[in-house]
């Protein structure tokens, strides 16, 4: 048998930190609450519902995941966040829209209590959005060391034990990784000298890695993935995941392709088109940050069908997304996929795919899951990226050099067999010839 890996033990507090109070955060923390108060089913959470095969078939050992590897529970959360309004959960809970009132009124006193922190914010970083809840500082370096402040008040108020960070904010502009980004000293200059390549979302991930809380980031924002902030996090131990949730259409794609492409069938054209009307929507309506966004979308099929390995079924696929911003749909999100495949002799063929979705529905699960797997990391002596986390991302952080894994099932996989190794069990290689030998 394979040595376990020393984890520590699940002690004390978990405290959760947020920056961006909207739809996707209030919608995981009202449904933990929800969860803990016996109300509603955590659906969706591969930690909460998720279970894990072990050993051989006819061992039949196949226990719950939080059961297998230690997991905060639920009753040992706590969040805070930053907002650029000064809307408690409570309040930004209702206004996104997601949950029903009803519910939310059942969790009245809790989500109030929830209020955020004034946020690091910038307006040329999200161009459709401003608001009044914000800090004031003398430089990017101050407004860090004031985001470190909160975090240690939040951590010393609450006498939380352990801390993770997991960005929900709004999707910022495209940056491109510069000079800036590509070691830890050039970074802390460019915090001192206000650099424009920096945004809010960096000084965030900055202030949460020099606490040593492990950070996620839930948007398509350059953020983490940078050299800098990569050698931050080895340099502190601690782990850091990203980037952008997979949720509705993207998660649909990296379902599909998949299976495409193991009954090597062709792909001439995928087009993919969005209407939703919550905030998320109309900050991407700005063009600079639905390049953001377009950028973390587009990768994932090329990665999956890999047109160099298989020209003859992939070469010069056409392949766009689109998201418009439709007010009277909110959160509810539609996406339609039109996929132009072929099959034998070259035979056209198409599917059509219409997900009726929720978008903060599907994203608030995660945002639980990579939580208190960032957790465990932590406790794991895990630290740098954690490409075992892809599973969640759309456009998954890997080492330099290394091509990101996007097929959902490899991704699981590789998720599952992270958790048998920290625990010193024989990864699963589904083999399995040892059934049929004399
Ligand atoms: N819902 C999904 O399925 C999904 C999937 C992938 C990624 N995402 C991403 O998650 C993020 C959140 O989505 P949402 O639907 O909750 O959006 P939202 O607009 O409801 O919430 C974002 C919140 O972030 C706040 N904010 C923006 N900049 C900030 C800053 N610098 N500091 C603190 N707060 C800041 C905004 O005021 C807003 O309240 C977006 O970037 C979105 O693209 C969502």
């Amino acid at each position: 048998m394979p040595k376990p890996v020393t984890i520590q033990p699940v002690r004390g507090t978990l405290g959760i930190l947020i920056p961006g109070m909207g739809a996707v955060a209030t919608t995981f923390i009202a449904g933990v609450l929800a969860v803990r108060k016996g109300l509603a089913r955590p659906i969706g959470s591969l930690t909460q519902m998720g279970t894990i095969r072990l050993g051989k078939r006819t061992e039949k050992r196949v226990p719950m995941i939080k059961d297998f590897v230690p997991l905060a529970g639920l009753e040992q959360l706590e969040f805070a966040g930053w907002d650029i309004f000064p809307d408690s959960a409570y309040e930004a809970a209702v206004k996104a829209r997601v949950l029903e009132r009803g519910l939310l009124d059942a969790l009245k006193d809790e989500l109030e209590a929830v209020r955020p922190m004034k946020a690091v914010f910038e307006r040329r970083y999200v161009k459709r959005l401003d608001g009044p809840h914000r800090k004031q500082g003398k430089s990017w370096m101050d407004l860090a060391d004031q985001l470190r402040e909160d975090i240690r008040t939040f951590r010393q108020t609450r006498k939380l034990d352990r801390l993770v960070m997991v960005w929900c904010g709004s999707t910022e502009i495209y940056i491109e990784p510069g000079p800036v980004h590509q070691d830890l000293k050039s970074f802390e200059k460019g915090l001192v000298e206000n650099d424009s390549a920096i945004s809010p979302s960096m000084i965030y991930a900055y202030a949460a890695l020099q606490e040593g809380v492990p950070y996620a980031n839930g948007a398509p924002n350059l953020t983490v993935d940078i050299p800098a902030l990569q050698e931050l996090a080895k340099k502190k131990k601690v782990p850091i995941a990203g980037k952008d949730l997979k949720t509705g259409q993207t998660l649909m794609k990296t379902i599909l392709a998949p299976g495409l492409k193991a009954r090597m069938l062709g792909l001439r054209g995928w087009f993919s088109s969005n209407i939703l009307g919550n905030r998320d929507g109309e900050v991407l309506d700005d063009p600079d940050s639905f390049k953001s966004k377009e950028v973390s979308k587009l990768g994932v099929l090329d990665y999956i069908l890999q047109p160099d390995l298989y020209p003859d079924l992939y070469k010069d696929f056409y392949h766009k997304v689109r998201i418009h911003y439709y007010p009277p749909r909110g959160d509810d999100k539609e996406g339609w996929d039109n996929i132009d495949i072929f099959g034998w002799l070259g035979y056209p063929m198409q599917i059509k795919v219409d997900f009726l979705c929720r978008d903060s529905i599907l994203a608030a699960p995660l945002v639980l899951d990579i939580a208190l797997f960032l957790d465990l990391a932590a406790r794991a002596g895990m630290s740098g990226i954690q490409e075992w986390l892809s599973f969640y991302f759309k456009s998954p952080m890997v080492a330099p050099g290394l091509y990101p894994e996007h097929d959902l099932f490899i991704q699981l996989k590789k998720l599952k067999n992270t958790l048998r190794h920290l625990k010193g069990e024989e990864l699963i290689t589904h083999l399995g010839l040892e059934y049929y030998d004399e």
